[in-house]
């Protein structure tokens, strides 16, 4: 079943003793965010790269399943979830998405600057040359002249050593919080081989983080392990909470996007099989030389040069179990959300009932633990393909939590002489239920047209006349 191990084995001692030289000759120049200079230096990687453009269908999440407005209520997600799409689309999407929001002026809110964290190179820039702390500071708003180049080059290389012009890739963490919290687990991406530092490099954006009190600066939760039990310890000793539910008035946890986690607990992971081997493989180019290929997407596509490398079986007959798999998944989340759905109006009920925050507690904490395993699962996008078992597992639990939830809250209603179901509002669609919780999404889409019609010109414009956007 397994084949080609060998050749891995050998990438492996070249890339122990490559990464080793790099490591040594860090950082010599101020980072290059502008993607474009690298066009004419490394062809082929800039090429694929801008490629991940292909992958631009937008699928709105929230109007696919209406349920998750619900289990938002008070939190930005509930008024706009795309499903991801290409590399080259982060900026423009986290510009264009309802959650950001309409600032007019650098202090305006409702986001901090941690949300471009993962979207750009200009990250990795401002952190260098300014700091953590100057980075972190201030409004989403204080970053839109700044953060003005998709995620490219500098968010994976260190792009101004002598060995990334040689060609080599030199591949660094340029972001200070991710190298800290690879150090938490043990795992410091200086002494790690050449595969688990590819996928550290993907662990610095695809992974679960919060923003940290009191500079709101981003945190992974990392302190006791990464599986979905020790994150959540480590945010109930903190006392954590993402947000207050706007229906159950739950002290919320919303899970970002644990890729880097389920993956490291599959059966891949387990096996050193990184994310590169399946989404970035090798390729030969028209001059008949071996080059990573940087469009980053979905691995079937490229059939013969990832999967292939180690299976003998048809892509036919590995698609069919990976959909076997995915439907196996949405099929467990679709229950979980229906039990949470009723919990989240149950426990209105209850408190609209005149529940006392003792009676609330219990039923609140199962809650906010059923609702981060389903975030957990879902939010871990793939996790059919890359920890299947992880994934009905971590949603069995959450199943059950919701359960726990539901049956207290029977109890409790039935000694406010409260009996029978709680009826829930029509919330068919994502309008429908939106408009059930009293969100003005007119308003929000309004303010955000205006938005991207003056202000965000205006950004690109100071960003241009800076140097900081290619010519
Ligand atoms: C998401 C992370 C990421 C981004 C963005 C990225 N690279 Fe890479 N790059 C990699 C990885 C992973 C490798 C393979 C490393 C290895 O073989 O150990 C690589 C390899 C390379 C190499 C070494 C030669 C090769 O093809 O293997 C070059 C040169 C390179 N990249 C250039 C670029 C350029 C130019 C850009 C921007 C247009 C870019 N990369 C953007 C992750 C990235
Ligand atoms: C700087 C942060 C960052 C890094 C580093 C990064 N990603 Fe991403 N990735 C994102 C964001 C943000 C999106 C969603 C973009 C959107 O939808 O606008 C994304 C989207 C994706 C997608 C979906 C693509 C599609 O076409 O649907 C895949 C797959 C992916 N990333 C894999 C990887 C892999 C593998 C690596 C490491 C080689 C990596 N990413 C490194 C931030 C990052
Ligand atoms: C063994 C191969 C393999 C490995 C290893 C792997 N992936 Fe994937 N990944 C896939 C496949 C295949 C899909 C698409 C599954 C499907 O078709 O539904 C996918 C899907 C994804 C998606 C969702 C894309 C979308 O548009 O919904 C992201 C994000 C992602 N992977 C990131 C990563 C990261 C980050 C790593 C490493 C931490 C990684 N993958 C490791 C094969 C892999
Ligand atoms: C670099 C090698 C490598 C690549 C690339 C790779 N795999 Fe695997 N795969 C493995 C190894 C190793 C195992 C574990 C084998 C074992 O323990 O029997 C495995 C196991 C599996 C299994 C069986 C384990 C389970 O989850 O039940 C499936 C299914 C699978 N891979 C699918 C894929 C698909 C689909 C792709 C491409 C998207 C892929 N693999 C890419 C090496 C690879």
């Amino acid at each position: 079943m397994i084949v080609g191990s060998a050749i891995k084995n050998m990438g492996l001692t070249l890339g122990v003793l490559l990464t080793g030289v790099l490591w040594a000759g860090q950082t010599m120049a101020e980072v290059e965010a502008r993607n474009e200079q690298f066009a004419k230096e490394h062809a082929s990687q800039y090429e694929s790269w801008k490629k991940t453009s292909e992958s631009s269908e937008r699928t709105d999440a929230l109007a696919d399943d209406p349920n998750m407005v619900v289990m938002w209520a008070g939190y930005p997600f509930s008024k706009d979830y795309n499903k991801p799409r290409g590399h080259y689309y982060a900026l423009t999407d986290v510009r264009e998405t309802l959650r950001t929001g309409a600032p007019k002026t650098a202090e305006d809110g409702p986001l901090p600057m941690a949300c471009w964290s993962c979207k750009s190179p200009d990250v990795a820039r401002v952190i260098d040359s300014q700091g953590e702390d100057a980075y972190f500071k201030g409004m989403w708003a204080k970053g839109g002249p700044e953060i003005v180049n998709t995620i490219g080059c500098a968010d994976c290389h260190d792009t101004g050593s002598k060995a990334f012009k040689e060609g080599k890739p030199a591949l660094h963490l340029s972001r200070p919080y991710a190298s800290r919290a690879m150090d938490a687990i043990h795992m410091p991406f200086e002494k790690q081989g050449r595969f688990d530092q590819q996928a550290q490099v993907c662990g610095q954006c695809h992974v679960e983080y919060y923003f940290k009190a009191p500079t709101k600066s981003v945190k992974f939760p990392w302190d006791e392990g990464t599986s979905v039990d020790d994150m959540e310890r480590y945010y109930d000793k903190l006392g954590f909470a993402d947000w207050v539910h706007g229906l159950s008035k739950t002290p919320m946890l919303k899970a970002q996007h644990p890729e880097y986690e389920t993956w490291r607990a599959g059966i891949h992971g387990k096996n050193n099989v990184g994310c590169v081997d399946c989404h970035m493989p090798k390729v030969r180019g028209a001059d008949g030389k071996l080059y990573t290929d940087h469009k980053v997407g979905n691995p079937f596509d490229r059939f013969e040069q990832t999967c292939a490398n180690c299976h003998t079986q048809s892509k036919q007959a590995l698609q069919a179990v990976v959909q076997e798999r995915k439907d196996a998944v949405h099929e467990l989340k679709l229950k979980v959300e229906r039990q949470l759905v009723h919990a989240h109006f149950e426990a209105k009920a209850a408190w609209d009932a005149g529940a006392t925050e003792e009676q609330m507690k219990p039923i609140l904490q199962d809650i906010r633990h059923a609702q981060w395993r389903w975030d957990y699962a879902i939010a871990s996008h793939g996790i059919h393909m890359h920890a299947p078992e992880v994934g009905l597992k971590v949603l069995g639990t959450a199943l059950d939590k919701a359960a726990d939830a539901r049956t207290q809250l029977a109890r409790l209603l039935a000694t406010k002489g409260i009996t029978g179901e709680i009826p829930l509002p029509d919330i068919s669609t994502k309008e429908k239920a939106q408009a059930a919780l009293g969100m003005d999404m007119q308003k929000f889409i309004s303010d955000k047209q205006q938005f991207l019609k003056t202000t965000v010109p205006a950004w690109d414009e100071q960003a241009k006349a800076a140097g900081r956007l290619a010519q």
